[in-house]
């Protein structure tokens, strides 16, 4: 399903477009750090009675009309991945539901499917946190809101320092907070952006380079054609570096170098 050409989350307009009969779910993805659209996308939901699953990995602790991201969906998932907004020192992540039945069958499936010890119920697997990454998070947690008002305040200087450059610059939705684990930026000259910033030593990347329905493994799915924008935008994008610990005069230089690069 396409994306909004301003936020580029799922376009709630193209959902019910691409519904068939075999459509269980809704997997609003809150990419960079933004929430969907969500009153559209649970009314839809709630119409088709279809479940939501919110991809909340790189939007811990950002909000739509001043609720938490994850208390909208049946389920939502965190990525803590070390990269992540809230990120543990190796791999981790969390389920989270307000259904009992579904905590229940997800804490199962975390290992081996599991009801009673060593006897397994379902098929599952094993993705446990394990307890220092837990005691990890248990700390950081207390920092997140900390660390992202940091990237809300990076984002505002790369916002002011940028907006003459001709850069499409990342917009925030109306009622919504944005947690920035990524600043994309386009542009139509992104090779030679992204090359002349990494001569120069900044961290600039492409996020992502191949949208998942053009990625080798999904070469069959039906929607290929349909995704004009996403194609379009792709070849535009590139994030600019953004974490709480990078300090104001490197994203003075850091678009001092993209000035020089565009103008
Ligand atoms: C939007 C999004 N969804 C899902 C994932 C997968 O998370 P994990 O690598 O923790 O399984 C990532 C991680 O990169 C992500 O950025």
């Amino acid at each position: 399903m396409d994306i909004e050409e301003d936020y580029y989350t799922i376009d709630p307009l193209k959902i019910k477009r691409a519904l068939t009969f075999r459509t269980k779910a809704i997997v609003p993805v809150y990419i960079y750090g933004q929430p969907a659209d969500m009153d559209p996308i649970l009314e839809i939901a709630e119409r088709y009675n279809l479940k939501v699953i919110e991809d909340c990995a790189q939007a811990h602790g950002a909000t739509y009309k001043g609720r938490r991201v994850g208390s909208f969906g049946n389920m939502a998932c965190f990525s803590f991945y070390p990269t992540k907004n809230l990120g543990v020192l190796g791999d981790g992540g969390i389920v989270v539901t307000d259904n009992e039945e579904l905590a229940k069958k997800a804490s199962l499936l975390r290992e081996y499917g599991w009801a009673e010890r060593y006897v397994s119920h379902l098929t599952g697997w094993n993705t446990r946190l394990d307890e220092i990454q837990a005691a990890i998070l248990r700390i950081k947690l207390r920092h997140l809101d900390e660390d992202n008002s940091k990237r809300v305040y990076l984002a505002e200087i790369y916002k002011r320092g940028l907006e003459e450059t001709g850069l499409t610059l990342p917009r925030k939705r109306e009622g919504s907070t944005h947690v920035y684990h990524l600043y994309v930026v386009r542009s139509t000259k992104r090779d030679r952006l992204l090359k002349s910033l990494r001569t120069g030593g900044a961290i600039a990347s492409i996020h992502y380079p191949v949208p998942v329905h053009l990625q080798p493994a999904y070469k069959d799915l039906s929607c290929r054609s349909d995704l004009l924008k996403t194609e379009r935008i792709v070849k535009e994008i590139i994030s600019l570096p953004i974490y709480p610990e990078l300090i104001e005069a490197d994203a003075e230089k850091i678009m001092k170098m993209i000035k020089e690069i565009i103008e």
